[in-house]
C-alpha cells in the first residue's frame, strides 16, 4: 500500500509549464535509482523502464522504503524495443524524461564497440522517435565528462572541444550531437545534457548505493569492496603521470549531488527551447591516492594497494569548470570527497554483497 506522500512544494510548480510525471530510463540503475528517491521526495509521479543489463529490480523496495512511496510503475524493456516502449507511453501521461539508460563500461565499449553503439545510440533515438510521437519534448539527458578525452590538465569548460577515446564515449559524444540537431530543426524540443563527472558515494541511508554486477570498474566502489575485505587490494592503474603524486586526477561528484542537478533541471526545462549542456562536477580534482587517503580515515583501516602499469585509455586529469550551471540556474554541489567516502563506506558495510539476497517487492510491471 502506497505510504503518505511527503508534502513538498515543487519549485517549478508555480511556473507555466511544470512536469509532474517523469520517466526515468535506467532507473534500476546507480544514478537512476537514486533520482528516484530524489523525485519520489519531490513529490513527482516516477515511471522507469530498464531491462536490468547491469542492475535488478530488487532496488527498488530500497526506493520506496527510503522515500515513503512507490514508483509508478516499472518497466523491464529495452528501449530499443519501440513497441514496447510506445505501449509505456499510451499509458501514462508523460510530461519529461531523464535519459539514464546506457552501458557505460569503457574496457566492455572497446572489447564490444557495436554493442555499445548499438545500446547507447540506438536506444536514444528509439526514445526520441517515440517522444516524438507521443507529443512529449523534454529530455535531461546523462552525458559524460569522457567525451573530453585527453584534454590536459586545469578546468575544462563546456567549450573544450570533444575528443573520445573510446566507444563509450564516442557513443555519447554521438547522441549528444544528434540531440543538438534534432533542437536545431524542432524548436518544440528543449533537452538539457548534463555531462557528469564522476559521480561516486550513495544515499546517505545506506539503503541505496552502486552495486556493480561484476567486478566494479570504478575506483569508489573498488576502493570499498577493498575496505570491506572482499577484495584484496586495490590495483592503481599508474603511477607514472604528470601530477603532484603521479596518480591520475579526477572530479569526483556525490551521487546525491548528481540527482538532485536532474531534480533542478527539471525546472528549467521550460526556460528555453534547444539544447543546452552542462558540466556536473565539484571542480576540484583528487588522485587516485587522495581517494585512497580519505576512504582508508574514513573507514578506520588503510585500505592496501599496489602500483600497476597505467589502464590503456586512461587520461591524466580530469576536472570541471563547473561555473555554467550554477550562473543558469544558481545551483551548486555541496558534498565533498569526505562525504562521499562516508556514505560509499555505509552502504559497502551495510550491503558487504550488494543488494543481492533482498526482497522485491509487489508491485505494478509491464
Ligand atoms: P548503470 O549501469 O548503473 O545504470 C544504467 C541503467 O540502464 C542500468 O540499470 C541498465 O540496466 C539500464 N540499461 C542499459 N541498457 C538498457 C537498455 N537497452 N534498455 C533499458 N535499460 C537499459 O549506470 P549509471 O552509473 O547509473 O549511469 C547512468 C547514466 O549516466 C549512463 O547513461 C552513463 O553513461 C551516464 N554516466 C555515468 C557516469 C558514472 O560514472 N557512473 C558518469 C558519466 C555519465
Ligand atoms: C578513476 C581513476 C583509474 C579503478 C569512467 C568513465 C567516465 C565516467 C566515470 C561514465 C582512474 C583509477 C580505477 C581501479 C584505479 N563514466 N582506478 N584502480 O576512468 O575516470 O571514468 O567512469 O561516463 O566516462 O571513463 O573512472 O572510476 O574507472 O577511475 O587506479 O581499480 O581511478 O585509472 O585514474 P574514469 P574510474
Amino acid at each position: 500500500m502506497e505510504k503518505e506522500r511527503r508534502a513538498h512544494a515543487r519549485p517549478g510548480a508555480g511556473s507555466s509549464w511544470a512536469p509532474s510525471t517523469v520517466l526515468v530510463t535506467g532507473g534500476a540503475g546507480f544514478i537512476g535509482s537514486h533520482a528516484c528517491v530524489e523525485l519520489l521526495d519531490h513529490g513527482y509521479e516516477v515511471i522507469v523502464v530498464d531491462d536490468y543489463a547491469n542492475s535488478t529490480p530488487h532496488v527498488f523496495a530500497r526506493v520506496e522504503r527510503i522515500a515513503g512511496r512507490f514508483v509508478g510503475a516499472v518497466y523491464e524493456l529495452d528501449l530499443r524495443d519501440r513497441r514496447a516502449l510506445s505501449a509505456v507511453f499510451d499509458r501514462h501521461s508523460v510530461d519529461a524524461v531523464m535519459h539514464f539508460a546506457a552501458l557505460k563500461s569503457v574496457s566492455g565499449s572497446v572489447a564490444r564497440p557495436v554493442e555499445y553503439y548499438d545500446t547507447n545510440v540506438g536506444g536514444t533515438t528509439a526514445l526520441l522517435r517515440t517522444m516524438h510521437e507521443h507529443g512529449v519534448h523534454r529530455l535531461v539527458f546523462s552525458s559524460s565528462c569522457s567525451i573530453y578525452g585527453d584534454a590536459g590538465p586545469g578546468l575544462l569548460d563546456e567549450a573544450t572541444p570533444p575528443r573520445p577515446t573510446n566507444p563509450y564515449a564516442a557513443s555519447k559524444w554521438l547522441c549528444e550531437q544528434i540531440l543538438a540537431d534534432v533542437c536545431r530543426h524542432r524548436p518544440e524540443y528543449t533537452v538539457l545534457c548534463l555531462r557528469y563527472f564522476n559521480p561516486a558515494g550513495a544515499h546517505p541511508s545506506g539503503l541505496l548505493g552502486e552495486d556493480p554486477q561484476d567486478v566494479p570498474d570504478n575506483l569508489m566502489p573498488y576502493v570499498a569492496q577493498v575496505a570491506v575485505g572482499r577484495r584484496e587490494r586495490l590495483r592503481i592503474f599508474g603511477a607514472d603521470y604528470p601530477t603532484p603524486d603521479g596518480t591520475a586526477i579526477r572530479d569526483y561528484i556525490h551521487v546525491m549531488d548528481t540527482v538532485e542537478a536532474h531534480r533542478v533541471a527539471l525546472d528549467h526545462l521550460a526556460d528555453e527551447p534547444g539544447m543546452h549542456v552542462y558540466n556536473i562536477g565539484l571542480g576540484q580534482g583528487s588522485s587516485v591516492l587522495d581517494v585512497v587517503a580519505v576512504f582508508s580515515e574514513t573507514c578506520g583501516r588503510a585500505v592496501p594497494y599496489q602500483m600497476v602499469p597505467r589502464r590503456p585509455g586512461d587520461v591524466a586529469s580530469l576536472v570541471a569548470d563547473p561555473s555554467a550551471v550554477t550562473r543558469a540556474w544558481g545551483w551548486r554541489p555541496t558534498r565533498d570527497l569526505s562525504d562521499m567516502c562516508r556514505d560509499a563506506w555505509r552502504f559497502q558495510q551495510l550491503n558487504p554483497h550488494g543488494y543481492a539476497g533482498s526482497a522485491r517487492r509487489p508491485g505494478p510491471k509491464g
